[in-house]
């Protein structure tokens, strides 16, 4: 009996060495952590619980047979963040370079099967050099199996993709299809295609950096929603994010202690709109003012910076906030705006957070640029995902809402539930400046004639007002209330109830 025991331990101490100790010295020499060590430190201690540790492939091509190693290059199991249950799979890069092969994938599907099953997020962490390939097509065969259960799961379970290596080929697209991407800055990478069949292809000489980065991937491309300097900082942020979401679609996001009075009165925020209406100001200022302990968690920081998206609390609650940004392109709505923006609100309705608009927005983007690039197209993306979204909606305008990105913004007219103005909100369909120039064209070399328009039809439209009179405006609120007033709505609306009408799914402009 005694021998048994023993052989288990043994075949654990096996199992947990992966590749073995020279490759977790080049591991750890190239600054990353090995599978296991970031399960630990990404799960409550002693949490883990692994499945399928002594799986190994089946391959019999390119002599690999003789090379069988337990777990098969993935880590997989579950355990808890904060006392609350998540699935995880953790790449070895340490066996076959963490390459995908049938039983890998295996492992990874039953875990995602289990969490659809029982409600509860996954967390992937990719260290792959894509797939195995002495497997050849029932590697491929493997990736689809993942992709399919990536669709099923989407909307109904958050799923979370950690870059923490390499991350190339097709199999960029398992993360690409779930809820959000993390990278760690100057060791993962993710393309399609590398930078020596890019060279090939198109004469472009790029290193795997340029191409496919955290940098590139937080600011150029947006495919990842945020970046960290290494494997420790990562995995420390991400055990804060996962506190915001709920565990499932059928679940509120938890509620958090907090120690920051709901009625917060906020006097410096009396004083946060310029006199000056071209000048900009910080709207993560007001952000951080309504939020509980002024702690929020930005999603898409370094991407399309004239709109802010993050996840903070209010009571304890998750709330997700869109916020036009004065300080960048004076907060316009344009193409990549507008994608950003987009997405956080389906997630934020996918998985029942209430969403918190901030709005001090000039209008679209104009331009060639934007026109030919699908402005319409793109902005119709918003415009959707708000008409669509049926959980708590709140919107607060500070200062400008002009045109059609003033019914975008959580307006009324897409069921808003409360629509708050500050005293020095403008709702209009353009700036006086703008509609003068259009109006009185004939007058224009009569400088005083059109200071006179201009200002008459200041004193008439640029106001909240004339909104607040139809109704469109629940109530103009002094700008010093704000947190008190957005979260005494939030909770009025604790049970709201909000049906769409039956469909298959709808048909948002991809
Ligand atoms: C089998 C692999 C492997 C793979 C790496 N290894 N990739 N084994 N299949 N795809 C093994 C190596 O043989 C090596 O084994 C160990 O992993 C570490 O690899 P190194 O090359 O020494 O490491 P490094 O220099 O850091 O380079 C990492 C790498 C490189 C950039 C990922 O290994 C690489 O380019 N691999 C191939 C990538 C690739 O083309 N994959 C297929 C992509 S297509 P030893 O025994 O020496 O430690 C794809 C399609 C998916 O993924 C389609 C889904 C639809």
């Amino acid at each position: 009996m005694k021998d048994i025991l023993q052989e288990l331990d043994e075949r654990r101490a096996e199992a947990q060495l992966g590749g073995g100790q020279a490759r977790i010295d080049a591991q750890h020499a190239r600054g990353k952590l090995t599978a296991r060590e970031r399960l630990e430190l990404l799960l409550d201690e002693g949490s883990f619980e692994e499945f399928d540790m002594f799986v190994r492939h089946r391959s019999t091509d390119f002599g690999i047979e003789a090379d069988r190693p337990y777990g098969d290059g993935v880590v997989t199991g579950w355990g808890t963040i904060n006392g609350r249950m998540v699935y995880v799979f953790s790449q070895d890069f340490t066996v076959f370079g963490g390459s995908l092969s049938e039983t890998h994938a295996q492992k990874i599907c039953k875990i995602m099967d289990m969490a659809v099953q029982n409600g509860a997020p996954v967390i992937g962490i990719n260290d792959s050099g894509g797939a195995r390939i002495q497997e050849g097509v029932a590697s491929l065969a493997g990736y689809a199996e993942v992709f399919q259960r990536n669709i099923m799961a989407s909307g109904v379970i958050p799923q979370i993709s950690l870059i923490m290596g390499p991350c190339a080929g097709g199999a960029v697209y398992s993360p690409a299809m779930t809820d959000f991407i993390f990278m760690v800055r100057d060791t993962s990478y993710m393309f399609v295609t590398g930078p020596d069949v890019v060279k090939t292809v198109t004469n472009e000489v790029v290193t795997a950096e340029q191409l496919g980065g955290a940098s590139t991937h937080t600011r150029k491309s947006s495919v990842a929603d945020g970046a960290f300097d290494n494997d420790v900082e990562m995995l420390t942020e991400m055990r804060r994010f996962f506190d915001y979401l709920p565990l499932s679609n059928r679940d509120k996001a938890p509620t958090r202690p907090f120690f920051d009075d709901p009625a917060r009165v906020e006097d410096s925020l009396d004083t946060l709109i310029p006199d000056n209406p071209n000048q900009p100001y910080d709207m993560k200022e007001l952000i951080a003012k309504v939020a509980d302990e002024g702690d929020f968690f930005e999603i898409q920081r370094d991407f399309a910076a004239n709109i802010v998206t993050a996840f903070i609390r209010i009571e304890g609650q998750t709330v997700g906030v869109v916020a036009n940004q004065p300080m960048c392109l004076a907060g316009v709505l344009d193409i990549d705006s507008s994608r950003k923006a987009a997405r956080f609100v389906r997630f934020c309705d996918a998985f029942n957070i209430p969403i918190l608009t901030l709005v001090d927005v000039p209008g679209f983007l104009p331009g060639t640029g934007q026109e030919y690039g699908g402005v319409i197209k793109h902005g119709a993306k918003l415009l959707f995902a708000y008409g669509e979204a049926t959980v708590p909606k709140v919107t607060v305008i500070t200062r400008k809402a002009y045109g059609g990105a003033y019914d975008v913004m959580a307006s009324k007219h897409l069921r808003g539930d409360f629509n708050y103005a500050w005293p020095t909100a403008e709702i209009a369909v353009m700036g006086a400046k703008g509609a003068v120039e259009i109006l009185y064209r004939s007058e224009l070399d009569d400088p005083e004639r059109i200071a006179a328009r201009t200002s008459d039809y200041e004193d008439r439209f640029a106001n909240p007002f004339v909104a607040a009179e139809k109704g469109f405006i629940d109530e103009v609120i002094q700008p010093h209330s704000t947190r008190k007033r957005v979260a005494r709505a939030f909770a009025s609306l604790r049970n709201k109830q909000l049906t769409n009408p039956w469909k298959k799914h709808d048909n948002i402009p991809l």
